[in-house]
């Protein structure tokens, strides 16, 4: 067995791609949304690729919808599969791959969300992880409360919200059923715990309605990059999801979210940090970069606007042409700090036109593009990873399903043979395949401390 250390590999999926056009690809699904069959053959390709997870975004609610009717008619977005119950069916028709639901802490009750995740966990037989996101997007309209917190807010609610889901994880020991038909005993009633929680933003009592999950917790994912979205990983998460354009930014973000474990009695090792990448390959460097310019090709004009106004919230840019220089972007949100920021980086590093920008961000959305022959893209990724940048990726095909087939086919080969990447799943759980360990039950955890003393 390879003595190297080992990168993680996550398939992160949007319907028919990343690409804001991968819709009107030849190639994609166009109906993926909503297209069984599709995910299923994902999931299944992934785990032939040895994949550790599949991974899908979401929204409580659909996003803002584009104002400009053209682009309305033209936009693929908004309309898809809620993450859990998708991820509940594919455990299905998988053995090993792990599953990331992505779950809002703003939008969603604690009580419910621990009970849906414990479910998949079990159903999936420990393969559940939970993307823990505040939703940097306004959706409250669709949920009945006043407006959208603020980002602080959000995150202080998150803060708490993420202990609370693990303390019903804790309702039961592993051993709290005892199932004896013999004697009768079904239930072990010490080993059966009510949280009683009393905080600033919930009041539940508990315990839970399943039995604690397989993994004891699933995994934990958080994908906030702002200042409170760092503290929240580094005090609760076990992976989290990043995005980062350059080398020098993937280093800080690794080193200051690794820097702050230890003031939480935790390792390096407990949080894995994945950055995206989105590969555009090609058999060789020019049919990759032919490839890329078909893609942006298929960009409607409409869209390209619509995109540039998303980033230019209240600015009024119908004075300008595509090929002006792009005007500074505002700095006042209380949405996405962190990608705001990434943006805001790369306009002024690159000097950017607003034709340049909204290329720039139309099959990313800011993550890393990579352009390149598969050996290109599996040096881009070992660059990172072997230079204190990342742990995992996040590989986000731009056009689905034949990005994820290319790259299973083509570059995961490379990164075994330069011993980066397993050839067969380590275990069984995705915690066992990612390196994490399973959590004790806090309940019993203080019952034998206390035995102890
Ligand atoms: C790879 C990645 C995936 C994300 N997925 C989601 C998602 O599915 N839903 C969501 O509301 N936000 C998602 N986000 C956004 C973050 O969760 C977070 O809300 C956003 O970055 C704003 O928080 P921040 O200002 O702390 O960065 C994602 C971010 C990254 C980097």
């Amino acid at each position: 067995m390879s003595e190297k250390r080992q990168l993680k590999l996550g398939a992160f999926i949007m319907a028919t791609g990343h690409h804001v056009s991968a819709w009107r690809h030849p190639a994609s699904q166009a109906d993926a949304g909503h297209n069984i069959e599709h995910y299923k053959a994902l999931a299944q390709t992934a785990e032939r690729g040895k994949f550790d997870l599949v991974f899908v975004a979401d929204s409580p609610a659909g996003w803002e919808r584009a104002k400009d009717p053209e682009a309305l008619q033209r936009s693929s977005q908004g309309a898809h599969f809620e993450p859990v119950t998708l991820w509940a069916a594919l455990s299905q028709v998988t053995n090993n791959i792990g599953f990331v639901a992505t779950a809002s802490t703003t939008y969603e009750d604690p009580y419910l969300l621990a009970r849906k995740f414990a479910s998949l966990d079990h159903i999936s037989k420990g393969r559940a992880a939970w993307n823990v996101v505040t939703t940097g997007a306004d959706v409250s309209k669709n949920f009945s409360i006043p407006g959208h917190p603020a980002h602080a807010d959000r995150y202080e609610r998150a803060e708490e919200f993420v202990d609370l889901v693990k303390g019903l994880w804790d309702s039961y020991e592993d051993d709290a059923f005892v199932r004896d038909k013999q004697s009768g005993v079904y239930l072990d009633p010490d080993k059966v715990h009510q949280l009683n929680h009393h905080g600033k933003h919930f009041t539940v009592s508990g315990p839970l309605n399943v039995a604690r999950p397989v993994q004891g917790y699933p995994v934990i994912v958080q994908a906030g990059a702002s200042e409170p979205g760092r503290e929240l990983a580094a005090r609760t998460a076990e992976m989290i999801f990043t995005a980062n354009q350059t080398l020098e930014d993937a280093q800080e973000f690794y080193s200051d979210v690794k820097g702050r474990l230890g003031r939480y009695g935790r390792s390096s090792g407990e949080l894995l940090i994945s950055p995206g990448i989105f590969p555009v390959l090609g058999g060789t460097e020019k049919e990759a970069r032919d490839n890329h310019e078909y893609i942006q090709s298929l960009i409607h004009p409409s869209i390209a606007w619509t995109i540039l106004q998303r980033h230019y919230k209240g600015v009024d840019l119908s004075g300008y042409s595509l090929d002006d220089r792009a005007p500074p972007l505002p700095q006042n949100t209380e949405l996405n700090k962190s990608r705001l920021k990434l943006v805001t980086d790369l306009v002024e590093r690159n000097n950017l036109t607003l034709r340049q920008l909204y290329l720039a961000v139309a099959g990313a959305r800011g993550h890393r593009e990579v352009v390149g022959t598969p050996e290109q893209i599996a040096d881009a990724i070992q660059l990172w990873f072997e230079n204190g940048a990342a742990d995992a990726f996040n590989i986000m095909p731009p056009i689905l399903p034949t990005g994820l087939t290319d790259f299973v086919d083509q570059v995961v080969p490379i990164l075994q043979r330069r011993g980066l990447f397993r050839t067969k799943y380590e275990g069984k759980t995705l915690r066992e395949n990612l390196g994490l360990a399973r959590p004790s039950n806090s309940f019993a955890l203080r019952r034998n401390q206390r035995e102890a003393v």
